[in-house]
């Protein structure tokens, strides 16, 4: 333990796409002159491909992390042990004051999970966020990181009941605002513009001034590993696109799985356009001027919630509610009428008015690493 108390270092951790855009603010807050102590960066090589990883450490100024495990895919359970196997010697050779991990994917708890049975403490930021379905990979994730952090940080103001409910102590839990929003603020005027990249991928009604499109992502196992629910939802979207033509950046498993269900005559009928993975810097374009956005993911609820575009999310729950009841999200399910009928309101009504939440202002990292500092401080 000496070690830990004399070290100054935090150890961040990223492995996965949806936390490069978490850990870059806090990277830079950490680099500010105020701030006693520094942080060096681990990536686990969970996302490894350049469209999943490179650019969004370029395009977001992320450094170099000092370590890569460089794990890559497998089962959870193959690529939670990995993860955990190659990090344990990482901490036997240089042991960090506390580890910081982001989010909720595999590489999140596999680093609290070693760190915590060596003492190390662990801090959480996104804590508290639940969709109340432990059939998804990342609510298991959620709930135990939680259970092993010493800091938790918040980006809404009920997950301290989530939390609270589940034993953790309330003096440990922060509410900071959303990270998210931080990178989504910073980079706002540095966004790829749509009409760009709706031209470089031929999408119908890139020619129309302003383009009329719709944006689409998926990739949660539920909605894209089942054939059944893959195919139901493609059909809907092309329907939709008949209407709203629909840009589509596909994830590499929904990619695969596309074509394992022999699903790409479908998309090729419709005036859907696909596109690979893009870029932080192009998604933000895409989301800021779309029409609406339909999406499984977390983080896109919560960036078109920032920037008051309509969100129809393909889920039966959100661990995001606040997007629901103060954002412009509508979780609508994977029904083919009810995502219908949600598409035909956006349309005629314009959306949800919604407004930006609390704390989503673009201080989140800063007020992270201030408490971090003062807790360290503090002798913890
Ligand atoms: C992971 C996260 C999920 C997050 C998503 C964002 C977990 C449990 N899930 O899901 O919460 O929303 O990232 O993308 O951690 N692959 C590549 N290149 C890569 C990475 C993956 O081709 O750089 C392919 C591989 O075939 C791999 C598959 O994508 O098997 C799935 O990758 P994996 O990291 O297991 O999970 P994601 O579905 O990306």
């Amino acid at each position: 333990m000496g070690a830990l108390l004399g070290s100054r270092q935090v150890l961040c951790v990223v492995g996965a796409r949806p936390n490069f855009m978490k850990i870059a603010p806090i990277m830079r807050a950490f680099a500010q002159p105020g701030s006693a102590l520094s942080a060096r960066l681990l990536h686990t090589g969970q996302h490894y491909d350049a469209a999943m990883k490179h650019s969004f450490f370029d395009q977001l100024n992320i450094p170099e992390p000092d370590v890569d495990l460089g794990v890559g895919s497998g089962t959870h359970a193959q690529q939670t042990a990995d993860i955990m196997k190659r990090f344990e010697p990482v901490l036997d050779k240089a042991p960090p004051l506390a580890v910081l991990v982001v989010g909720d994917v595999n590489s999140t708890i596999a680093c609290a999970l070693v760190a915590v049975k060596k003492g190390i403490p662990v801090i959480h930021v996104e804590a508290g966020l639940r969709s109340g379905d432990r059939g998804m990979p990342e609510e298991i994730n959620r709930i135990l990181t939680d259970q092993l952090s010493e800091l938790l940080f918040i980006t809404e103001a009920d997950a301290r009941g989530n939390l609270t409910l589940e034993g953790i102590d309330s003096a440990k839990i922060h509410f900071v605002g959303n990270v998210m929003i931080d990178s989504l603020r910073y980079n706002l005027d540095k966004a790829v513009p749509a009409a760009t990249t709706l031209a470089n991928a031929n999408c119908a009604g890139a020619g129309d001034s302003p383009a009329e499109y719709g944006l689409v992502t998926l990739h949660r196992p539920s909605n894209v590993d089942d054939p059944v629910v893959l195919s139901r939802l493609l059909e809907v979207l092309a329907r939709i696109s008949e209407r709203t033509p629909l840009l589509f950046p596909i994830h590499p498993r929904t990619e695969s799985r596309i074509a394992e269900a022999g699903l790409e005559g479908l998309l090729a009928d419709s005036a859907i356009t696909t596109i690979g993975p893009q870029g932080y810097l192009e998604m933000l374009g895409l989301m800021k001027d779309a029409r609406v956005v339909l999406t499984d993911s977390g983080g896109i609820q919560e960036e078109t919630t920032a920037l008051g575009v309509p969100c129809i999310t393909l889920r039966e729950n959100t661990e995001r509610p606040i997007t629901v009841s103060q954002g412009t999200n509508t979780v609508v399910g994977t029904d083919s009428d009810a995502i219908l009928r949600c598409y035909e309101d956006v349309m005629q009504t314009g959306g949800k008015v919604g407004r930006v939440p609390d704390l989503w202002d673009g201080e989140s990292a800063q007020r992270i690493v201030g408490v971090i500092n003062a807790w360290a401080e503090s002798g913890r």
